[in-house]
């Protein structure tokens, strides 16, 4: 059963009584579940309720004034966000942050280079190892590109793209680096309904293909209940409930809080 799943011995992520405090606003406090490999956990809650504080925690970008995040059982904490993705921690961003005159090939080819054992000496120098690392790196950004269907504008520049594809684009440089667990911000965000669905189809095909364990931070309900095989519900700060899509959906205080809103129904 996914409760019990979730609370086995050895998760592949941990937050562990985690809270957040700017100024006077206690933003997250005491946040607690664990992520098993290869889960997609849904992370939602109204307006305010947290869910960005946690997902910046987990990136790098905010320090919990108390608790820890463990991956692999290793704390993350002492890790700044530039050193995230070495760790395997992949993210987007809830506004696209590719870099917009370069094209979809040299954004993808950024992502990738966290995996490459390149340094600027050797680059320089054309080192051997690093012209075979280069041709690895070649076909496994390629690779990408064919996997997330942008092969065809490979050499478009970014800015003149649909945002439905830049945000692809944005999916493919985080995959790029080879993350063993994937944030998405809100990736839902600014897509029509069919590119929606699609979107939640990709991110289950790139779990069961690569394995990829994914925390899907998104306020589009239809989205998170037939995407994640797991719910975390935040409100306040606080977690409101835990369990399978359906045990979330069907939890009183989690109708309630909803109701209480005009966020999303
Ligand atoms: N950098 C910050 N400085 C001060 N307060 C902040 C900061 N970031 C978030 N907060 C506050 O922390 C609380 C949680 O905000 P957060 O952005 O995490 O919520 P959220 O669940 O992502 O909401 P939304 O659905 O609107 O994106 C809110 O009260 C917010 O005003
Ligand atoms: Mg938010």
């Amino acid at each position: 059963m996914q409760a019990q799943v979730s609370s086995s011995a050895s998760p592949l992520l941990a937050v562990r009584d985690v809270s957040v405090v700017f100024g006077g606003i206690v933003a997250l406090n005491g946040i607690s579940f664990n992520m098993q490999k290869g889960q997609i956990l849904g992370l939602i809650g109204p307006n305010g309720a947290g869910k960005t504080t946690l997902f910046n925690c987990l990136s790098r970008l905010y320090q919990p004034s108390k608790g820890d995040i463990l991956l692999e059982g290793e704390s993350i904490l002492s890790r700044p966000p530039h050193r995230i993705a070495e760790v395997g921690i992949g993210r987007t961003f809830q506004n696209v942050a590719l870099f917009p005159n370069m094209s979809v090939l040299d954004n993808v080819r950024v992502g990738a280079h966290c995996r490459t054992n390149s340094d600027i000496v050797s680059d320089s120098l054309r080192m051997p190892w690093i012209r075979s690392g280069e041709k690895a790196l070649n076909k496994r950004v390629d690779d990408i590109l064919g996997y997330l269907d942008l092969r065809s504008v490979a050499h478009t520049t970014v800015s003149g793209l649909p945002f439905g594809t830049q945000k692809r684009v944005e999916l493919a440089r985080a995959l790029a680096a080879e993350p063993k667990i994937l944030l998405l911000d809100e990736p839902a965000g600014g897509l029509n309904h069919e590119e929606v669905y699609n979107l939640g189809d990709l991110i289950r095909r790139i779990r069961d293909d690569r394995g990829i364990t994914v925390l899907l931070v998104e306020h589009h309900m239809g989205m998170v209940m037939s995407t994640a095989d797991y719910v975390v519900a935040l409100n306040f700060g606080r977690k409101l409930a835990e369990g399978t899509p359906t045990q979330v959906q069907n939890d009183p205080d989690v109708i309630k809080a909803y109701l209480g809103s005009k966020d999303e129904q």
